[in-house]
């Protein structure tokens, strides 16, 4: 470990960025547009910018060996940082925020549940909610537009209330309204470095809160209803199996409350946001989708998908992995680092506020040519093979690693080859679309489409 002030640290060079002077503007921009100002700063300053944000100061860094150092080699020096320390106030100690012990325990107990195996188990049933999906979808052909970003948010929600507690959550519509409220408070206590008390009364505070008590009620209803403790199929059940042949004892409902909640969270609108981005992107690349097209027809055609035919979708596999190159639901990594540390050859002091960025890394000139180009053919397995493995990670990397993404994968993997085998859908003429980088990158306003059938 090195100290502040170590000749280790004054070995090293100085992070640039811009002074002082520009901590209020940096922070004005930030709330209107995240992105904008981190791409700026990287493209002004290189690949490790010192960025001074209202009373704070950020460290971005933007070059895959960050990322591996921070990520992977030296993970055991980072927490997880703004915004995530903020949505513990509303996600409690589940997977996603806890740290230490306590999520080694937690993270070796749920891994099983999640493990590949397992998840291909549930291909049956996310595939009949595709079917269903599809000819919900097909009713509404040449009729008023549908609102594919609240599709795919109803539609994951659906989809992990089967697979992970084998429970109807259409029957809850709150369920949405509420998770947005945790991300929209997630993201206010961010910006305001949590310091704005949770009990006064503006109005995004006060849906939060409604929001928690709300979340509580639907959680505690649906622990109490699934097969817990009962060994059932179920995710849930086996979790509580597992959890108490781990620590021989029943998982208390408020520990089972934050993790059913995080995982509900994380779950859904990652998955949704990049099913959204990738109609979005297949409607501006009509070749595209016409392979998509051509590859479910001949692999699946009207029969069920089967584990075998999955595995056979390799061109729909190169898309969704292009689209979430482009448009990573988890756009940012936040960390704080617990000891003074050197990334990159610049000095990090214990307890800096340090960012990776998916979105940026994975638009990174040096390691992407032309990054702005929808290209599926980059993740071709040849070409995947050249790629400097931390120059994409949509899911993470190191110890901290996604816990979902084979149920991620799977679940669009599915609905997109369902929905391009039978149907075609075009964004409303005019309508502009454009991100917003809340938790999950997602398309701003909803994403209005016209359904067609698949000539
Ligand atoms: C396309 C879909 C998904 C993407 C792109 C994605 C992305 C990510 C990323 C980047 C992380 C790492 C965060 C960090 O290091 O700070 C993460 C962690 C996590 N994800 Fe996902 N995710 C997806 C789907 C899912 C699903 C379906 C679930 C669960 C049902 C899930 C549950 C989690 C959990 C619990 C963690 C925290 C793991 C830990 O800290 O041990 N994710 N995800």
């Amino acid at each position: 470990m090195t100290t502040r002030n170590s000749p280790a640290l004054a070995a090293v060079r100085q992070i640039p960025g811009p002074g002082r002077a520009s901590a209020l503007p940096v922070l004005f921009k930030m709330v209107r547009s995240r992105l904008d100002v981190m791409a700026w700063a990287a493209a002004e300053y290189g690949d490790a910018v010192r960025l001074p944000l209202g009373p704070k100061t950020l460290y971005f860094f933007n070059h895959p060996d960050h990322a591996k150092h921070v990520l992977a080699d030296n993970a055991d020096n980072y927490t997880k940082g703004l915004g995530m320390v903020h949505a513990r106030r509303a996600l409690g100690d589940g997977l996603l925020t806890s740290e230490g012990e306590l999520w080694r325990k937690q993270r070796k107990i749920i891994q099983p549940v999640f493990q590949a195996k397992r998840i291909a188990g549930k291909l049956g049933a996310v595939s009949d909610e595709a079917e269903r999906l599809t000819r919900r979808l097909r009713s509404q052909a040449g009729k008023g537009p549908v609102d594919m970003r609240a599709e795919m948010t109803a539609f994951t929600l659906g989809v992990l209330g089967r697979t992970l507690i084998d429970a109807d959550l259409a029957e809850f519509d709150s369920l949405g309204e509420s998770f947005e409220a945790v991300q929209n408070q997630a993201m206010f206590d961010a910006i305001t470095m949590g310091k704005v008390p949770l009990w006064l009364p503006l109005p995004l505070q006060t849906r939060f809160r409604r929001a928690r008590r709300d979340l509580q009620r639907i959680v505690d209803r649906l622990a109490a209803g699934s097969k817990a403790g009962a060994a059932g199929d179920d995710f849930v059940s086996r979790m509580i199996e597992s959890m108490a042949r781990e620590t021989d004892q029943r998982l208390g409902r408020v520990h089972m409350r934050d993790e059913l909640v995080t995982l509900l969270l994380a779950g859904h609108e990652t998955t949704a946001s990049t099913l959204s981005w990738a109609f979005h992107l297949l409607d501006e690349h009509p070749m595209v989708w016409e392979r998509l097209h051509d590859e479910a027809v001949a692999v699946f055609g009207s029969g069920p998908l089967t584990t075998d035919s999955l595995h056979r979708l390799t061109y729909t596999t190169q898309v969704l992995n292009e689209v979430i190159r482009m448009y990573p639901p988890v756009w940012l990594l936040p960390r704080i680092a617990r000891a003074d540390d050197v990334i990159g050859g610049f000095p990090i002091a214990a307890g800096s506020d340090v960012l990776l960025s998916p979105y940026l890394l994975h638009r990174h000139p040096a390691f992407w040519t032309s990054p702005e180009r929808f290209d599926p053919e980059r993740f071709t397995p040849a070409a995947s093979e050249r790629r400097n493995r931390y120059s994409y990670i949509p899911f993470g990397a190191g110890p901290r690693f996604c816990i979902g993404n084979n149920l991620g994968m799977m679940e669009a993997t599915v609905v997109l080859a369902t929905v391009a085998r039978d149907l075609r859908l075009t964004k409303v003429p005019g309508y502009k679309v454009s991100g917003e980088a809340m938790l999950t990158l997602r398309i701003r306003g909803g994403l209005p489409m016209t359904v067609h059938t698949a000539s």
